[in-house]
């Protein structure tokens, strides 16, 4: 299955995605960032996948930006988008075009955290156990339905940045494995259900 990949910063999933890339059965056709200093960016070329940058502070509007994005993963035709790391609020437009075919990373146990600063923030809650979920997009923020989620206990002298650390890990692990479920077409979105081989999740 087509591909295109939307990044921010340092691309440590998308580097786990092209790592994965043919046993997923993924072709990745483009790499997008709103950050010309995304790491990613670089990870994506010595891959020799074709990158876009398009920043979003060139454009008047959040509206005007996503009918950019949109234009411009369009002209790969993909059957699936992936934000790994992609840090931009979209507009229902854009997430309503691609409902059921976009795919997001979020690092915490969704419905919890939704948002940034989700490792402090689980410390904070005094929470045991932290994680990452895997989530299609729909408009609203972190709050699409949910595909998977992986769990981690969260240690009592843990910082957010051992608590991100372990996480990360699980991410990598993650991430692929729901994008293969994908591209088998084995992973669907109807009514806002998910469903894995005809299965509820
Ligand atoms: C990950 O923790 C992801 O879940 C979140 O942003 C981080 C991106 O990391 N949305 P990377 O760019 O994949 O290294």
């Amino acid at each position: 299955m087509k591909g295109v990949v939307l990044i921010s910063g340092s691309g440590s999933n998308l580097q786990s995605i092209i790592d994965n890339a043919n046993d997923i059965n993924l072709d990745i056709e483009a790499v997008i960032s709103n950050k010309e200093a995304a790491y990613g960016l670089e990870r994506a070329k010595k891959a020799n996948i074709t990158t876009h940058t398009l920043d979003h502070k060139q454009f008047s509007s959040r509206e005007a930006f996503d009918q950019n994005l949109s234009q411009l993963i369009d002209q790969y035709n993909p059957g699936v988008i992936i934000l790994a790391g992609f840090m931009r609020i979209l507009t229902e437009e854009f997430t309503q075009k691609y409902t059921g075919k976009m795919l997001n990373i979020h690092p915490s146990l969704l419905p919890k955290f939704q948002g940034l600063n989700t490792h402090q923030r689980a410390i904070d809650a005094k929470e045991t156990e932290h994680g990452v979920t895997i989530h299609f997009v729909t408009a609203e923020l972190d709050g699409g339905p949910i595909i998977a989620q992986s769990q981690i206990k969260v240690l009592e002298d843990d910082s957010a940045e051992s608590l991100a650390k372990r996480v990360l890990i699980e991410e990598h692990k993650l991430f692929p494995k729901v994008i293969h479920w994908f591209t088998q077409n084995q992973l669907k979105l109807n009514d806002n259900k998910v469903t894995l081989d005809g299965k509820l999740m």
